[in-house]
């Protein structure tokens, strides 16, 4: 196969500069580094100059916090999308936006391939290589990780013999995937799902056992389903979720620990720390409860799931996802109003919301004397409703 440019994600970790020297060798192709900042707090300028300086011909730094959260991460709160029931799917929402920038600069720079250091055995492949299918087949998708079969032991050598530099933090007990709206987790004592994950393995909350005995509140605001302030402050995206994570961090607020079912068909286990996420989701969850009606939430929790396993299963540029994201933002028209959670060693609880357009009407619910439901309708109501039961349970009494 003829290649001739080839556009790499690059990390700065040890994979992906092997990656640079292999494909630059196998193909006798020029290396295009793209390293695609989520929010995951890394010296990307060294990251630039270490592509370079492995021998990339290009090296781009993107700056995508700001897309990531208003364009993958937010649609996903407001459609509440969640997968095996826990996990808020920090690393999947990241892929179609790193997928989308690769493209974007592939193009530009005049790559005829695409390369990314995904192993053979996890979901981010099959994420990225759908992804790559969808926006441009014309690519060629190489995965040099997959295809070298070097072990451990013969890539660092690898990488000595080629003076790539061997990272520091090779003695990881796990891997972890970093981005703005969580952190993932695996490997190591994790493997065993029967092992209490070791203190270390969580970085970005406390052991809810240590947060303090203080609860703390935060009040966030939502317009349309996308959260806008936090506690009475206006602030953008990207903002407001790491001034989120930080507070909810603080108080052991979003840790999951998930008995995974991953795409390629195997069972693995994973944690994950979502502070801030967990804080919006119960928060954004709370005011559709105020503000949508019943035969609509009922619904889009199915929907809800469907999202979530889109995402999951790197359907993020597939044909069901326009149809999905169209219902969702329809059902958003009025989730516009302000919660107020309170935070505790562990927990984040609703306290309190209100709503410019609420559906809960005083006059409704109230038993006080400003009532003014029709109680006498009730009767009527009772009759016709347990009209089908009342007729099968005489049924059943009459053939004993
Ligand atoms: N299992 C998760 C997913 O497929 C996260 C994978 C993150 N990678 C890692 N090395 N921890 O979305």
């Amino acid at each position: 196969m003829s290649i001739k440019r080839i556009a790499l994600a690059y990390s700065g970790g040890l994979d992906t500069s092997v990656a640079v020297k292999w494909l630059g060798e196998k193909y006798s192709a020029e290396i295009v580094a793209i390293a695609i900042d989520v929010g995951e707090e890394k010296n990307y300028e060294a990251i630039r100059t270490k592509a370079l300086a492995v021998g990339a011909v290009e090296s781009h730094v993107i700056d995508a916090k700001d897309r990531f959260v208003r364009e993958f991460v937010f649609p996903a709160l407001r459609a509440g999308a969640i997968y095996n029931d826990k996990y808020l799917l920090a690393t999947a929402l990241a892929r179609p936006l790193i997928v989308e920038e690769m493209v974007r600069v592939a193009e530009a720079t005049g790559c005829d391939a695409v390369a990314h250091g995904c192993t053979g055995k996890g979901n981010d492949q099959v994420r990225f290589e759908v992804g790559f299918a969808a926006l441009n087949p014309g690519l060629k998708v190489l995965a040099p990780a997959r295809e070298w079969g070097m072990t451990r032991e013969e890539e660092i050598e690898y990488a000595r013999v080629n003076n790539v530099p061997i990272p520091v933090d090779l003695d990881n007990p796990y891997s972890t995937d970093t981005n703005l709206w969580g952190r993932s987790c695996e490997c190591g004592v994790l493997e065993d799902p029967n092992n209490s994950p070791p203190k270390g393995a969580y970085e970005w909350t406390v052991d809810p056992l240590d947060a303090p005995n203080e609860p703390e509140r935060v009040e966030i605001g939502f317009e349309c389903g996308i959260p806008v302030s936090l506690n009475g402050q206006a602030m953008d995206p990207a903002p407001l979720v790491a001034k989120l994570n930080e507070i909810a961090g603080r108080h052991g607020v979003g840790r999951c620990d998930v008995l995974e079912d991953r795409l390629v068909g195997i069972k693995s286990r994973e944690i994950y720390e979502c502070p801030g996420g967990t804080v919006l989701y119960a928060a954004h969850l709370d005011l559709e409860h105020l503000t949508v009606d019943k035969d609509t939430l009922e619904f889009k929790r199915s929907v809800a799931l469907r999202y979530g396993q889109l995402v999951y299963n790197g359907l993020w540029h597939g044909t069901l996802m326009p149809h999905l994201d169209a219902f969702v933002e329809s059902t958003q028209r009025n989730v516009t109003g302000e919660v107020r959670v309170r935070l505790y060693k562990g927990n984040a609880v609703v306290e309190g919301r209100k709503a410019p357009k609420p559906l809960y009407s005083y006059e409704m619910a109230t038993y006080d004397k400003a009532d003014l439901f029709d109680h006498t309708a009730a009767e009527g109501f009772i009759a016709i409703w347990g009209l089908p039961t009342k007729l099968s349970a005489a049924l059943e009494r009459a053939s004993k």
